[in-house]
């Protein structure tokens, strides 16, 4: 089964995944994570990934492809995509990759959520780099400041968490992500939820969704 995570940045993508992977089988998939880590490892497109990254802009097709496809390389196990596909064509080329191995997106889980909170919301994320939690110095903050309560590491904020690249980053997904939307709903696989509530609240509707026969 392949379920596939939308919306804006900060919408809640990361919060929904960590929670679906600890009650069901699901591999997560986060292209973000898979950039930042390939940007870690300083590999030969880490400098171009790096400094598109903290303009807010996407990176190009092949490079998140290359990334996305030794992600989805199991037939037989179920993934989570998260923030993949962001454009119409990464949605067409998901479907037609998945095509070849007998898969499809079974169901695309469309987090909506008011710019304006987005704004609050990443002006306030810290994230651990070590077990990838997810946290919130406005709604949802560590017990100890600055560290990761699962963990114990520092958390960190992230470069592109700066207001300016929020702001380039939801004009491109209004742009290039929104059409993409359509596209699922002419295939009867999009399901909206708000994500403008509790993250609790909002897990109880993804899963209403995962529960679905697809
Ligand atoms: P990526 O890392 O995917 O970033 P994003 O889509 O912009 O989404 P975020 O990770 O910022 O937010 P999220 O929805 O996961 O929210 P979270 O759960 O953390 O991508 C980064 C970059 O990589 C892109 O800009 C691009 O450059 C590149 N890239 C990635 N994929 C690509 C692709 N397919 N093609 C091309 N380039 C690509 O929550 C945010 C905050 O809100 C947290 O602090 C959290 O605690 C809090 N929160 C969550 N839910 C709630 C709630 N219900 N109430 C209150 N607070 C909440
Ligand atoms: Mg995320």
């Amino acid at each position: 089964m392949v379920i596939v995570l939308m919306g804006p940045p900060g919408c809640g993508k990361g919060t929904q995944a960590r929670f679906v992977c600890q009650g069901y089988p699901f591999v997560h998939v986060s292209t973000g994570d898979l950039v930042r880590a390939e940007i870690a490892s300083s590999s030969h497109d880490s400098i171009q990934m790096k400094s598109l990254i903290n303009a807010g802009k996407l990176i190009p097709n092949e490079m998140v492809f290359n990334l996305i496809m030794k992600s989805l390389s199991d037939p037989s196990r179920s993934y989570l995509c998260d923030g993949f596909p962001r454009t119409l064509d990464q949605a067409v080329m998901l479907d037609a990759f998945l095509n070849e191995s007998g898969l499809k997106v079974d169901a695309v889980v469309n987090i909506n959520v008011p710019d304006e909170v987005i704004l609050k919301r990443l002006s306030g994320r810290l994230s651990c780099g070590v077990c990838k939690t997810i946290f919130n110095s406005h709604f949802n903050p560590p017990v100890q400041k600055d560290t990761c309560d699962n963990c114990s590491a520092r958390l960190e904020r992230r470069s592109d968490d700066a207001p300016a690249v929020v702001t380039a980053r939801l004009s491109d997904y209004h742009m290039k992500s929104v059409p993409i939307l359509d596209y699922f709903r002419s295939k009867n696989v999009l399901f909206d939820v708000s994500g403008d509530r509790s993250s609790g609240d909002v897990f109880a509707e993804v899963e209403k969704i995962l529960k679905k026969d697809h």
